[in-house]
């Protein structure tokens, strides 16, 4: 599915890039001899997409067989409005990289993870983070390891703020639908309404 608005962009949905994907084809290639990685962002910002547990499968087996490396970023995991996917965390050939700035909604502790199962990508991702800071704010990593201690709490209140505010808008997407037109988003806090 592509999304198409007045003013000339065109926005891929995860439903085209995934087709692309299994496709391969030549004269759309998502991937040729030279790709390394591959991201892929779910839930999506900003339309709100999101991969399959299926799909990101799919994708995992499709990078895997042409050793490209697969990088998932969930920052707004698990924050959903339809399907529950899981974690990309669950594939070894996946990296996962996610923080507390939104799902958690603390961006201002500067706090983020990955998740690397291949023990010489970590060492290469330590000393290349070596090279751009010494340490992290001391109150921000406290501050950050009461956000995860109590996960059930934080994510529990982004849902419901994410939840309520969906249904606000879209009631008022289906007010204007004569000037506005939308894919309901599946998981996060941002949608891509287009006129
Ligand atoms: C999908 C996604 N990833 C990462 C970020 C970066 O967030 P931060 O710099 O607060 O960690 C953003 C910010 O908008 C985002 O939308």
């Amino acid at each position: 599915m592509t999304l198409r608005f007045g003013h000339g962009l065109v926005a891929p949905t995860h439903d085209a890039a995934y087709r692309a994907t299994r496709a391969a084809s030549p004269e759309c290639p998502l991937a040729d001899s030279k790709t390394k990685l591959i991201l892929v962002n779910s839930p999506h910002h900003p339309t709100g997409a999101t991969i399959g547990d299926g799909e990101m499968e799919a994708l995992r087996d499709f990078t895997a067989e042409r050793g490209i490396q697969l990088v998932s970023e969930e920052v707004y995991h698990p924050i959903y409005h339809g399907r529950q996917t899981k974690s990309a965390a669950r594939l070894p050939h996946a990296t996962v990289i996610a923080d507390l700035s939104k799902a958690f909604s603390i961006p201002g502790v500067r706090t983020g993870w990955m998740i690397e199962h291949d023990a010489q990508r970590r060492q290469q991702y330590w000393t290349a983070r070596a090279y751009f800071s010494v340490c992290n704010t001391t109150t921000g990593e406290i501050l950050s390891e009461i956000a995860i201690r109590k996960r059930d709490v934080v994510l529990g209140k982004t849902q419901e703020a994410a939840t309520q505010n969906l249904k606000l808008l879209e009631r008022f997407m289906a007010d204007h639908r004569d000037v506005l037109g939308w894919i309901p988003p599946q998981g996060g806090m941002t949608a891509f309404p287009g006129w």
